[in-house]
């Protein structure tokens, strides 16, 4: 959480840092600053609130063309003006922007610090006040730097200015993300190349506890013991407008459109000339390897985790354990003798799923990341990557890349099945064609999900989600959408499991949306649903072609059985963007939340 922008250069810097803290709003965005430095020395401005409300207290009249920049997803410290960074040491020479969470910082304000009057409840103004100290210790920047980062414990990602030399930035990384952008005359810094797609594609990719001292012509990257460091930069893959809304309202709904265009891309990505289903060989011989699967992720991806499992156990007959990366983390279950995990993350930043795979690679265990974005941590620490092609996702609101999940799990198992000689009863390649063509048609009917979620939702406490089976894994998915962004306490439940205890909340006109596509468990669904709505349940069908009925309220295309949550949860994430917006909510940001999850 958290992101940090940097530039160093030829030319006034306070719109390209603006600018970049904006790409990075999805990382947090209860606070934000910038510091600028020039010849009068450092201008900070600060302000609790989006970078709109950072925009308008900056002074137009500052010309700086170095300066640093942060916007904040408060860990320590409520959101607030005086919280927010840049943070600067007492004396006013360093000023410093921090990504991360430092454990010790308690110890190291008593041990160390104990005479330093704090102006913030932050752990991140630690590391400014001890910088300073080490350098009236007799240290130089460098090594005042070096010697800071390696007391802490914990996350970070930082870049620092000091007022006496208008020539560097100082930035190093530990766990959280961030690059260095090279360009012509002047070089940045961000958490993401998509904050300074305006300026550079050329990044070099920085690993953990490195020090680079960044001036406007060159980047040296050190270990924190001063040994230098050699490494090419990449170029980001990225467009510009890749990352634009364009001329949609707001992201979620893009990139839920985007999805029958991702899942055709995939199709494309993952297929030989031959049309037949294209897998990175190391993989297919792992899973062929691996007498159990465990499937590690948080939040919207250990849904598509739970999807993942039906799709591996039943083509690929692998057995799968699906795990919350936050609780695995602590509580490991027993293994089997040969698993191999796997790391589902549309980031691959997440904090919780890092910290398994840290403890994973430490028994030797072999790990495979799905993730959305190439070079990421998890890609990176894992021994394999497979990309979803989903195209950057902003919103906090996890869409598309659930898709792509769910799509590349297929494709895995799919794959591993035909290594086996298993045969299946469909063509993948074909069956995801059907698919890309169901979602557009649920996307182009969108005043339909417009008028059931203001009739359902836009007035409603609560909400229920039933379902059995892969139906019941896509209700989690659908209560996690509507609760993150319209703030309705939503819940997912299997059909059967209501009546041991929750249908007590059901109150005349609570809202049940039941999923029903599974022929096998069709009536009992709907027996499910006469029970609620005996009990005074507002019900809200939604169903698939052929298993329709008079009393549904919506009936999505027919597609394969096995394939229903790549459709289902269309309507779903609809229903719940026109419910926020009916409740005037943000949709995009949504309060207390974040893109991705860099803190345990
Ligand atoms: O980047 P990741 O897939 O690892 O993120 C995991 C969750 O934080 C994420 O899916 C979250 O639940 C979404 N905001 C849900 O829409």
């Amino acid at each position: 959480m958290c992101g940090i922008v940097g530039f160093i250069g030829n030319r006034d810097c306070k719109e390209i840092l603006l600018y970049g803290l904006e790409k990075l709003e999805y990382r947090g965005y209860d606070s934000a600053g910038i510091a600028l430095i020039n010849e009068d020395g450092v201008k900070v401005f600060k302000e609790k609130g989006r970078i709109a409300d950072l925009r308008e207290g900056v002074d137009e009249s500052v010309m700086a063309s170095r300066g640093i920049g942060h916007t904040r997803w408060a860990t320590h410290g409520v959101p607030s003006k005086v919280n927010a960074h840049p943070h600067q040491s007492t004396s006013n020479r360093f000023t410093l922007v921090h990504n991360g969470v430092i454990e010790n910082y308690d110890i190291i304000k008593k041990a160390e610090l104990a005479d330093v009057n704090f102006v913030s409840e932050t752990d991140t103004e630690v590391i400014v006040q001890l910088i300073d100290k080490n350098v009236n210790s007799g240290l130089s920047v460098e090594e005042a730097f070096r010697k800071t980062l390696s007391t802490l414990k914990g996350s970070y990602a930082i870049g620092l200015l000091d007022a006496q030399d208008q020539d560097t930035i100082y930035v190093a990384k530990n766990k959280s993300p961030l690059l260095v952008g090279l360009g012509d005359g002047f070089n940045v810094v961000a958490s993401d190349a998509m904050a300074m797609l305006q300026v550079t594609k050329q990044y070099v990719e920085l690993m953990d506890k490195e020090v680079v001292i960044v001036k406007k012509d060159s980047v040296q990257i050190l270990k924190l013991n001063g040994d230098k460091v050699e490494r090419s930069p990449f170029t980001a893959e990225l467009d510009a407008s890749d990352i634009e809304k364009g001329t949609y309202p707001h992201y979620m709904l893009k990139e839920i459109d985007e999805q029958p265009f991702v899942m055709r891309k995939i199709i494309s990505q993952y297929q030989d000339d031959n049309g037949q289903i294209l897998l990175d060989e190391d993989v297919r011989n792992a899973m062929l390897a691996a007498d159990r699967v465990y499937i590690i992720a948080c939040g919207t991806s250990y849904h598509a985790g739970l999807v993942g499992k039906h799709y591996i156990e039943k083509f690929a007959k692998v057995p799968v354990e699906v795990h919350v990366a936050s609780e695995f983390s602590y509580n490991m279950p027993l293994l089997s003798e040969k698993p191999l995990f796997i790391f589902i993350s549309q980031s691959g930043e997440t904090a919780d799923s890092r910290s398994v795979l840290v403890q994973v690679k430490e028994h030797g265990y072999k790990a495979l990341t799905i993730t959305n974005v190439p070079g990421s941590t998890l890609s990176r620490e894992a021994d394999y990557t497979l990309l979803l092609h989903a195209g950057p996702e902003i919103a906090v609101a996890s869409t598309k890349a659930y898709t792509a999940q769910l799509a590349v799990l297929a494709i895995l198992a799919v794959d591993v099945a035909n290594a086996k000689g298993i045969k299946l009863d469909f063509d993948i390649i074909q069956e995801f064609g059907i698919i890309a063509n169901a979602m557009e048609a649920l996307c182009n009917d969108k005043d339909r999900f417009d008028m059931l979620a203001k009739e359902f939702l836009s007035t409603t406490r609560n909400c229920f989600f039933i379902g059995r089976g892969i139906d019941y894994y896509v209700c989690l998915e659908g209560a996690l959408k509507l609760k993150e962004i319209s703030y309705i306490q939503a819940e997912g439940f299997a059909g059967g499991e209501l009546k041991h205890g929750t249908i007590a909340l059901i109150e005349d006109g609570t809202p049940v949306i039941a999923l029903s596509t599974q022929e096998h468990v069709n009536l009992s669904i709907r027996g499910n649903v006469k029970e609620v709505v005996a009990r005074g349940a507002n019900p809200c069908i939604i169903s698939i072609r052929g298993l329709e009925n008079d009393e549904d309220s919506y009936t999505v295309p027919a597609v394969h059985e096995d394939f229903t949550s790549l459709v289902t949860v269309v309507p779903l994430q609809l229903l719940s963007y026109y419910a926020a917006l009916h409740r005037d909510c943000d949709v995009d940001k949504p309060r207390n939340l974040a893109k991705s999850v860099t803190v345990e």
